[in-house]
């Protein structure tokens, strides 16, 4: 009788079927899934929060960011409840990952069911007191199709009022330091990196932000009469068209990227600039530095692309990434930005000291050392043998570096000696590499900062086939590091 009964419900009120979910029941779900991030009690103090950025939930407040009902309107819908627990499935852009993208917040569309979920949906309404919504979520039919003369009306709204946080060219490199309703550091979006939007990178989903807002943030709604920065809902659509065409593909990260360096005649350039045009950028993930020492859990840089060009004798690497801050000691505008003191900013390209089984990649080791190549923001350059951590011993060899910041972007360029073995024919000719960046407005120094794992340099195009495989599976491993230490946490408190 009362399966028939619920049946009969959820025919009927298949809108509402998901608020009658049960408390009670909830409860176990919590406790098993969310607690170590979430907290006991559901203020976003688990054990595990203090590692992350940006914090997760504090769902006592019953503040949600990523809901779709009005500005005016607190309470999320239903739907955006399983959207935020479960993902977006339409920007499920990064391997291995359906949750919030940018955050450690996972999807849980293959571990909740649908009474699982409505359950732990009662109980984190429970929590603040929730109630159901007054307002019907916002239309999200599609007013202004994007088209040239959409995209540039938008580009000139984003001026007006977007940039003064999120760059001129939107690469989240603002000039404000932004703190959520909670204290907590918050960095607008880099908009040129799309797989990093939280709630979807269609115009859609940026035309809801705009118009809702990012409740608990300084991202604030453009649709409330009250704010100074009003824009109509055409103007909405205008910008979230330009938002929508700011997507850089070439610095999302590909699976099983190889940088194939590029052979020249004459000598190599030694910094940015047109020169590089011959050679294709490759992108690969940043992960931050948490396995030894001093650790990093608040990185600030998502990605890192690379080209390479070599004669005869030398080799460079053209290294860009984004990065919100240009990162001065002692200069005023970058202590304003920082939280603590600033230090450099600074990049490493690493290699095996020679061909072989592949070293550590965190350093090498005594019987694998590696070469590092090493600069930093006021003009040091270092070329390094390193046989772990703290045993590190300088060596000159020619190696020089060059770099430039603008609106957000800094590009580096290495240039260094060739080594035979990398291009003889018999010889494995695929050259591990791998890349580490130190944000200084970040507290990034010495040991905190972010990196790679070991990627494949073929020089002179490689042939192709499988020895590209295993550079494919290192890129992957080194990414999903940090996403197992976080389901590793979960476990733990099973
Ligand atoms: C590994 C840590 C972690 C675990 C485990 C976790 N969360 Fe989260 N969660 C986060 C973080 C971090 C955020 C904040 C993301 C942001 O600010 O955009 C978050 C945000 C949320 C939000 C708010 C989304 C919004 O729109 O404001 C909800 C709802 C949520 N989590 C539900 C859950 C549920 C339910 C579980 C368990 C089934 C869970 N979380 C498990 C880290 C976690
Ligand atoms: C006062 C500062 C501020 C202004 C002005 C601002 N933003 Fe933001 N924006 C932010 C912050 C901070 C975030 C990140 C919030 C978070 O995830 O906690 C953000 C996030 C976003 C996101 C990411 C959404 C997602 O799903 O991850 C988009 C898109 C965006 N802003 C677009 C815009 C556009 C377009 C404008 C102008 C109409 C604008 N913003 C104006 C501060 C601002």
């Amino acid at each position: 009788m009362r399966t028939v009964f619920i049946f009969i419900s959820i025919l009927l009120f298949s809108a509402t079927a998901f608020a009658s979910g049960d408390v009670e029941q909830g409860k176990p779900v919590y406790e098993k899934y969310c607690r170590q991030c979430h907290g006991k009690d559901g203020a976003g103090d688990g054990p595990a929060a203090q590692y992350l950025n940006p914090p997760p939930r504090d769902f006592t407040l019953g503040i949600y960011k990523w809901k779709t009902t009005p500005f005016d309107e607190l309470s999320p819908s239903d739907e955006d409840f399983i959207k935020m627990i479960k993902g977006w499935p339409a920007h499920n852009t990064v391997p291995g990952w359906d949750g919030l993208n940018g955050t450690s917040m996972p999807g849980w569309a293959d571990v909740l069911g649908d009474n699982d979920t409505k359950d732990v949906i009662a109980y984190l309404k429970g929590l603040s007191g929730l109630e159901a919504p007054e307002k019907p979520p916002i239309d999200l039919k599609v007013k202004v199709a994007p088209s040239k003369e959409s995209i540039a009306r938008g580009k000139k709204i984003f001026g007006d009022v977007c940039s003064e946080c999120h760059g001129d060219e939107g690469r989240g490199d603002g000039r404000k330091k932004l703190k959520d309703d909670l204290g907590a550091r918050t960095w607008p979006r880099d908009l040129t990196k799309p797989w990093t939007f939280r709630a979807g990178s269609a115009p859609v989903d940026i035309y809801a932000r705009l118009t809702v807002g990012i409740p608990g943030t300084q991202m604030p709604s453009f649709a409330d009469p009250q704010s100074k920065k009003t824009l109509s809902d055409d103007e909405r659509w205008d910008v979230a068209n330009y938002v929508a065409s700011l997507d850089a593909p070439y610095k999302k990260p590909g699976e099983g990227a190889v940088i194939k360096a590029v052979k020249v005649d004459g000598p190599l350039p030694d910094s940015p600039g047109a020169e590089w045009d011959k050679a294709a950028f490759e992108s690969f993930y940043l992960v931050p530095q948490i396995i030894e020492g001093e650790r990093l859990f608040t990185p600030t840089l998502a990605s890192v692309s690379v080209k390479t060009l070599f004669n005869d004798d030398e080799i460079a690497f053209l290294i860009e990434w984004d990065d919100p801050t240009d990162s001065v000691p002692g200069d005023a505008s970058a202590v304003d930005l920082s939280d603590g003191e600033v230090f450099k900013d600074g990049a490493a390209v690493e290699f095996p000291s020679s061909m072989g089984e592949k070293p550590y990649f965190g350093m090498g080791s005594a019987s694998k050392p590696v070469d590092i190549w090493f600069w930093q923001n006021d003009g040091t350059v270092r070329a390094i043998k390193a046989k772990g951590a703290s045993i590190v011993q300088d060596v000159s060899n020619g190696v020089s570096a060059r770099g430039m910041y603008e609106k957000g972007t800094r590009q580096v360029v290495f240039k260094g000696p060739l080594k035979r073995e990398w291009r003889e024919e018999d010889a494995q000719r695929f050259v591990p590499v791998a890349f580490a960046l130190w944000d200084g407005s970040n507290g990034e120094k010495g040991g905190r900062h972010t990196m790679t794992g070991w990627n494949s340099l073929v020089l002179g195009g490689g042939e192709g086939g499988s020895p590209y495989a295993w550079a494919a599976g290192a890129v992957v491993v080194v990414f999903i590091l940090e996403l197992l230490w976080l389901r590793g946490a979960r476990r733990k408190d099973k």
